[in-house]
């Protein structure tokens, strides 16, 4: 069996001001008793290069990246920005973007390539909505496997590429999957990567869950079949918080 090392994320989505750099040196610290895993803060933009500064256990990464190499975006941001102000990775394709932002799958990939021609690695978020999930399990299983498949970009590798199953309805809802729910979605998506690409890479490859994971619940969903890590929202603003995830997995 392929030996995958843990990764525990938190996304701070659009919170965060300069006073929560405590909490980023904080979070460091219990980074630093866990050589064993990674552990990446996916903060706001505005924060990445005083959250770089600060942490040096825990990596820094962003929520975000244009798929253009740069131009006329008012307002986004390219991966030599993210890179330049100390980014070592960033989220690509969650959920909130493709809803909020109408972004694709094929956006999604573009986006994935771009971060990593920079160096960037990369988050790839898929999941489900609500009213997909009340169709069936298998129906579920088929839609995040074919958005998974739509959204992988070209030279897909797990040295640089992590996929995040986040179904949509667990997500700040504290409504978190079964474990049962959890490990039927990551078998799906464990056979849908070895498909795509291939055997060693499909199992090499990390798969992590999100929504609503709480120090609560951690220990359980971690220790689920084809779940090699956690992406937080809500749980990684704090260290209080996050502190016992990390410590689950
Ligand atoms: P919550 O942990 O707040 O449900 O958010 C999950 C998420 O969207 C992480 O990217």
């Amino acid at each position: 069996m392929t030996q995958r090392r843990k990764l525990i994320a938190g996304n701070w989505k659009m919170n965060g001001l300069a006073a929560q750099l405590e909490d980023v040196s904080a979070i460091d610290a219990l980074a630093r008793g866990r050589g064993d895993i990674d552990v990446v803060l996916f903060v706001p933009a505005t924060l990445i290069a005083p959250a770089a500064a600060r942490a040096k256990h825990a990596a820094i990464g962003a929520q975000d990246v244009h798929q253009a190499e740069s131009g006329a975006f008012t307002g986004n941001l390219s991966a030599a920005m993210l890179v330049e102000a100390g980014a070592k990775g960033t989220i690509v394709g969650h959920s909130e973007r493709r809803q909020y932002q109408q972004e694709t799958s094929a956006d999604v990939a573009a986006k994935a390539v771009r971060a990593h021609a920079h160096g960037l690695s990369v988050v790839l978020c898929v999941g489900e909505t609500l009213d997909t999930r009340e169709q069936g399990d298998d129906v579920a299983h088929a839609f995040v496997s074919d958005q998974l498949v739509a959204s992988l970009p070209e030279g897909a590798d797990a040295a640089w590429l992590t996929i995040a199953y986040e179904p949509v309805w667990a997500i700040g809802t504290g409504k978190v999957a079964s474990p049962s729910q959890v490990e039927a979605m990551h078998a799906a998506l464990r056979a849908t990567l070895v498909k795509t690409l291939g055997d060693a890479n499909g199992n090499a490859m990390r798969i992590l869950y999100g929504g609503s994971v709480s120090g609560d619940n951690a220990a359980e969903l971690l220790h689920t079949a084809n779940v090699d890590g956690a992406l937080v929202g809500g749980a990684s603003l704090t260290a209080a918080k996050f502190g016992p995830i990390v410590e689950a997995a």
